[in-house]
């Protein structure tokens, strides 16, 4: 088949042991479907016409034998396909989760997330159902078929002619409808990844919609929606119903061009009634095959779309590449970091920061301040090599990051952020998930120190966290990154919306708690920053040195 195939090829290649037990299961079914005409024609002509009823008795016992088995082989024909393609789909779709996981931020911030469900969901079980239902058939299609017309040719060559003058026009007229039913399809799953991407973003901000009393709108954008996907759906259905139609038409044809010729050759005595039957039963037989071969090739090109759009995702480049050979972090690490004259750019035509070149001592509280939107939240992002600068390089303990292995990066330097993401699941699920084999006790003593453990850590806290206020979000971040036990803690705005008196306080504890390791601090409150040895300002020039009380 073609290029956009190859990722399915891929992943049969483990199989090809399951796929050479479903052919031959496959062949011998159809084998024993091709018996029975036969067995009709013997019945007849030495059968009935000879006056012989053992004859008769023993094709009918033989043809009721031939149908049952063919059943079961097909059955089991059927099941073992399925397994075997519902293996390769899944890793299919395991395949792009794995990748998804890797991809830096940007790419959901750029990407909806309705967007992504439908490729990882409509578009693979599109492909499934290719995979399952079509080459299934198709592969039954050309043994039927291969069977069926040595038969055929057997029991008279000059109706094969008859039969198949017309083939040709059928191909013709399939591979004529096939880029129009492509365009159709894409559109069609275009339309569908607009309507899952809208609800997924609507029913995510119906509190929004609500304050800003855009409802109405939203209401209408999604009856648009939907009409616009049953326009689609309605414009690809009839298409696909009159190209499904043609073959039917031909086929038609066939038959009574077999008729007329056959009807002659009886008649004078150059073919048997038995074998004019068997002949027209297996004409009758031929069509489905063909017409499966037909719709194959355009159910080829819709299966070829949706797996495009699956190979999309696949074709998202990652921001960060492991190191193959990564450098373990020394036993006595301590923290310290250095940025070297580092920049980055998010693509767009301006830098978000360059040329910024600090160091930050081990051991120390360092407050990082800034205007906002001037790039703080970024510059940590690098620092967790979510990405990788675009100039410079920021070393750990005296290590390019780029040479660590990511996950020791991310457990021995943690970062609690502005919009700290929070699962749904208990408060004590959340916090475990910094340290899954920490015991309870050690649970519950970061979520007193983070000021959270009154709440019950058995609270559930809602899909997203939304079950929770922004300040316990926080403190729930918190109190994970304090089980965590990191080399470097980084606080962005981690308390941000908590009220003044308990800032004030968690700051105070994570202080006392975290002397001797090295605290990054972004906070637009100074009483956060209090104790700090280094303040460092990020501007448009880079980092600068603030005077800081306990330096003055
Ligand atoms: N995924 C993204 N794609 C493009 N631009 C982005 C992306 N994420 C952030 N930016 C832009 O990068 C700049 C720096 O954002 P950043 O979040 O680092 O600012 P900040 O200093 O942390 O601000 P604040 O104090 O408000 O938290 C902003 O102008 C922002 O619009
Ligand atoms: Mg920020």
């Amino acid at each position: 088949m073609t290029r956009g195939f190859r990722p399915l090829f891929g992943l049969l290649r483990p199989h090809v042991g399951a796929v050479v037990l479903v052919l031959g299961a496959s062949a011998a079914s159809s084998a024993l479907a091709l018996a029975q005409p036969w067995l009709a024609k013997h019945l007849i002509d030495d059968g009935l016409i000879a006056r012989r009823m053992d004859v008769v008795a023993a094709s009918c016992g033989l043809m009721l034998a031939a149908a049952v088995l063919s059943l079961a082989m097909g059955a089991f024909n059927r099941w073992h396909y399925l397994t075997l393609s519902g293996t390769v789909l899944f890793r299919l779709r395991e395949r792009v989760f794995g990748h998804l996981q890797r991809l830096p931020p940007s790419f959901f911030a750029r990407r909806p997330t309705g967007d992504i469900l439908s490729r990882m969901d409509g578009d693979v079980a599109e492909v499934q159902r290719f995979v399952v239902d079509t080459v299934l058939a198709s592969v039954n299609a050309v043994l039927v078929l291969v069977g069926t017309l040595a038969v055929m040719a057997a029991l008279s060559p000059e109706l094969m002619v008859a039969a198949f003058v017309l083939l040709p026009v059928q191909v013709v007229a399939v591979r004529r409808l096939r880029p129009r039913l492509e365009t159709l399809t894409r559109r069609l799953r275009e339309r569908s990844a607009e309507l899952s991407g809208f609800l997924v973003e609507s029913l995510q901000s119906v509190k929004l919609a609500q304050v800003v009393g855009s409802q109405p709108r939203d209401a209408a954008r999604f009856a648009a929606l939907n009409a616009g996907y049953l326009a689609e759906l309605r414009r690809a259905e009839l298409f696909a119903a009159v190209a499904g139609g043609i073959p039917g038409l031909l086929n038609g044809l066939a038959a009574a061009a077999v008729f007329l010729a056959g009807g002659a050759l009886v008649m004078d005595g150059s073919l048997t009634i038995g074998a004019l039957v068997a002949f027209t039963v297996y004409l009758g037989r031929a069509a489905g095959p063909v017409n499966t071969l037909l719709g194959l090739i355009l159910a080829q090109r819709r299966a070829r779309v949706s797996l495009e759009r699956v190979a999309d995702l696949l074709d998202e480049p990652v921001a960060v590449v492991p190191p193959a050979d990564p450098v373990a972090l020394p036993a006595d690490a301590r923290g310290a970091v250095r940025f070297e004259d580092v920049g980055f750019s998010h693509g767009g035509e301006r830098p978000v920061f360059s040329g910024v070149d600090a160091t930050l001592p081990a051991g120390v509280k360092v407050g990082l301040v800034g205007a906002s939107g001037i790039g703080k939240s970024t510059l940590i992002d690098l620092l967790h090599r979510h990405y990788d600068p675009h100039a410079g390089r920021i070393l750990l303990d005296g290590i390019d990051l780029r040479r660590l292995d990511p996950a020791e990066l991310r457990r021995r330097v943690a970062v609690v952020a502005q919009d700290s993401p929070v699962m749904a699941g208990t408060i004590a699920a959340n916090i475990r998930l910094a340290r899954p084999e920490a015991s309870d006790d050690e649970i519950g003593r970061a979520a007193e120190l983070a000021e959270i453990g009154h709440l019950g850590l058995e609270t559930p806290v809602g899909e997203r966290g939304l079950a929770l206020s922004g300040g316990e979000r926080q403190r729930l971040a918190l109190a994970r990154a304090l089980l965590q036990d990191p080399l470097v803690l980084v606080l962005d705005e981690a308390v941000s919306a908590v009220d003044a008196d308990s800032a004030r306080r968690i700051a105070a504890s994570v202080d006392a708690l975290f002397a001797g390791r090295t605290r990054i601090v972004i906070s637009h409150h100074a009483d956060i920053l209090d104790g700090a040895a280094l303040v460092l300002e990020l501007t448009s020039a880079g980092l600068i040195r603030r005077p800081t009380e306990s330096a003055a």
